[in-house]
């Protein structure tokens, strides 16, 4: 089950998810985007089911475990991807973007991780993925709803990791680099001053790998920490984001 798959990263992910076998659920608050995901996974062959959900809506997440858990059987992996950005620095931020940036990045990881939990504590094992950022790693300028709400994402899974790994369920957070996707365009624009070639030219500088990252390069740690690959990790979050974090 992956939120927010209807674009970007999640999108990737769950085509990745679904070209490895996996039967993928595909979240998202925009209706079309999910069904045309989903749509293009069995249209290879692959087998998923969209759903309508915010994420930060109780009664919505648990329909969706529900019919997910009907028509796909139980939940092995969920991937709490769904995310906004933020607007501003905190002397200009307004109240109700931090709101909603908290209530989507962070609420909704807990409303999904709590509504699955069940499912995998009777199947006996799962990997929980939470999508943090570096942003929860250093700060980011203009963004300080964003940055706090994943550093809250970082310190959940590391709550969750320790609750969950003696009953079998593993919990990891990736903290990707810059991935150019809808969600990253208004914060390049406005660090280019309004022109968007600016804003990624002055972002590329900051990595030393010399380029930002793909959706695939997210997609491919998600699958791997999916996996009974990374059974040894929980607790743990991964800066996927060539060598930015480490400057
Ligand atoms: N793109 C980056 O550079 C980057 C870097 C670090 C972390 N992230 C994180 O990765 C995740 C995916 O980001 P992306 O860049 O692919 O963004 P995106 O905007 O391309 O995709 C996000 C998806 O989440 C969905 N969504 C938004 N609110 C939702 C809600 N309430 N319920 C369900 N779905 C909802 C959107 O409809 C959209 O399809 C986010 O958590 C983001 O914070 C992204």
């Amino acid at each position: 089950m992956i939120t927010g798959a209807g674009s970007g990263i999640g999108r990737a992910s769950a085509e990745l998810f679904a070209r490895e076998g996996a039967a993928v659920a595909v979240l998202d608050v925009n209706a079309d985007a999910a069904a045309e995901v989903a749509a293009a996974i069995a249209g290879s062959g692959g087998r998923a089911l969209s759903s309508v959900t915010d994420v930060t809506d109780d009664a919505q997440v648990r329909t969706a475990m529900a019919t997910v858990v009907a028509e796909l059987g139980p939940i092995g992996v969920l991937y709490n991807n769904a995310g906004i950005g933020s607007k501003g620095a905190v002397d200009v931020a307004e109240e109700d973007d931090w709101d909603r940036c908290f209530d989507i990045n962070v609420k909704g990881t807990f409303l999904c991780s709590r509504a699955v939990i069940p499912s995998m504590l009777e199947a006996g094992r799962g990997s929980i993925i939470n999508q943090a950022s570096v942003a929860a790693l250093v700060g980011v300028p203009n963004f300080a709803a964003y940055c706090a709400a994943k550093g809250a994402v970082a310190s959940l899974t590391r709550s969750m990791s320790v609750d969950l790994a003696p009953r079998g369920i593993r919990v990891n957070a990736i903290a990707p680099g810059t991935v150019y996707t809808p969600l990253m365009e208004p914060m390049l624009t406005a660090r280019g001053g309004g022109d968007l070639q600016k804003g990624l030219e002055m972002t590329i500088v900051k990595y030393p790998i010399g380029r930002l990252g793909d959706v695939s390069d997210i997609a491919a740690a998600a699958l791997f920490l999916a996996s009974d690959e990374s059974a040894f990790a929980t607790g743990s979050v991964f800066a996927i984001d060539g060598g930015m974090t480490s400057i």
